[in-house]
């Protein structure tokens, strides 16, 4: 494509180095319906896009244990953790495959839904599915945000801060 002649391009960068530029927060989403059928995973990939009804959109890789979990549940929580929850994302971000117990290191509660609530997390969203979009090599999980809580003051903890990159 020609570049537009008015702006300089000399600091011009890849496709991936560009979208790497795009800020994001750290996440953690929970999925189920009873302790023996849930689980969290760490995502990035999170936005408001409804404000009336209040929704969210949060995409999750098809290759993941999530995505199947996504895709058979109805009900999800976006739990926004602080910026002293580092540890936990370390645990959280680990594939299922690599440590199905992950969920039993990680201070959690059930909603009435049975959906992991991560405790001491800032504050939750209690998501129900309404809609799912094929997005290339991940899906987007529209929910509707049902409840929310406010457990605590203080700071998202960013991509930035703890040092991890999700996109490119
Ligand atoms: C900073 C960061 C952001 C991430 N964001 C997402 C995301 O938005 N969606 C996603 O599906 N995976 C995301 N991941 C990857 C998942 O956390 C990772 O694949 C996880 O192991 C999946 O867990 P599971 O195997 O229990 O499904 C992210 C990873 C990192 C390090």
């Amino acid at each position: 494509m020609t570049p537009i002649t008015d702006i300089d391009h000399t600091k011009s960068k890849t496709t991936h180095e560009v979208l790497r530029l795009i800020p994001y927060s750290i996440f953690a989403i929970g999925i189920g319906s009873d302790e023996a059928v849930s689980t969290a995973l760490i995502a990035s990939w999170v936005m408001q896009c409804s404000f009336n009804p209040p929704r969210v959109a949060v995409a999750i890789r098809k290759d993941s244990n999530s995505h199947q979990l996504m895709s058979e549940e109805n009900r999800f929580t976006v739990n926004l953790l602080s910026k002293h929850q580092t540890d936990l994302a370390r645990i959280l971000v680990k594939p299922h495959d690599r440590d199905e117990e992950k969920m039993t290191h990680v201070p959690h509660t059930l909603n009435a839904a049975g959906v992991p609530v991560i405790k001491e997390a800032l504050a939750y969203l209690d998501c129900q599915t309404v809609d799912t979009v094929d997005a290339g090599d991940h899906s987007i999980f529209i929910g509707e945000v049902l409840e929310s809580h406010q457990i605590d003051d203080g700071d998202v903890l960013t991509c930035d801060q703890i040092g991890w990159t999700y996109a490119g």
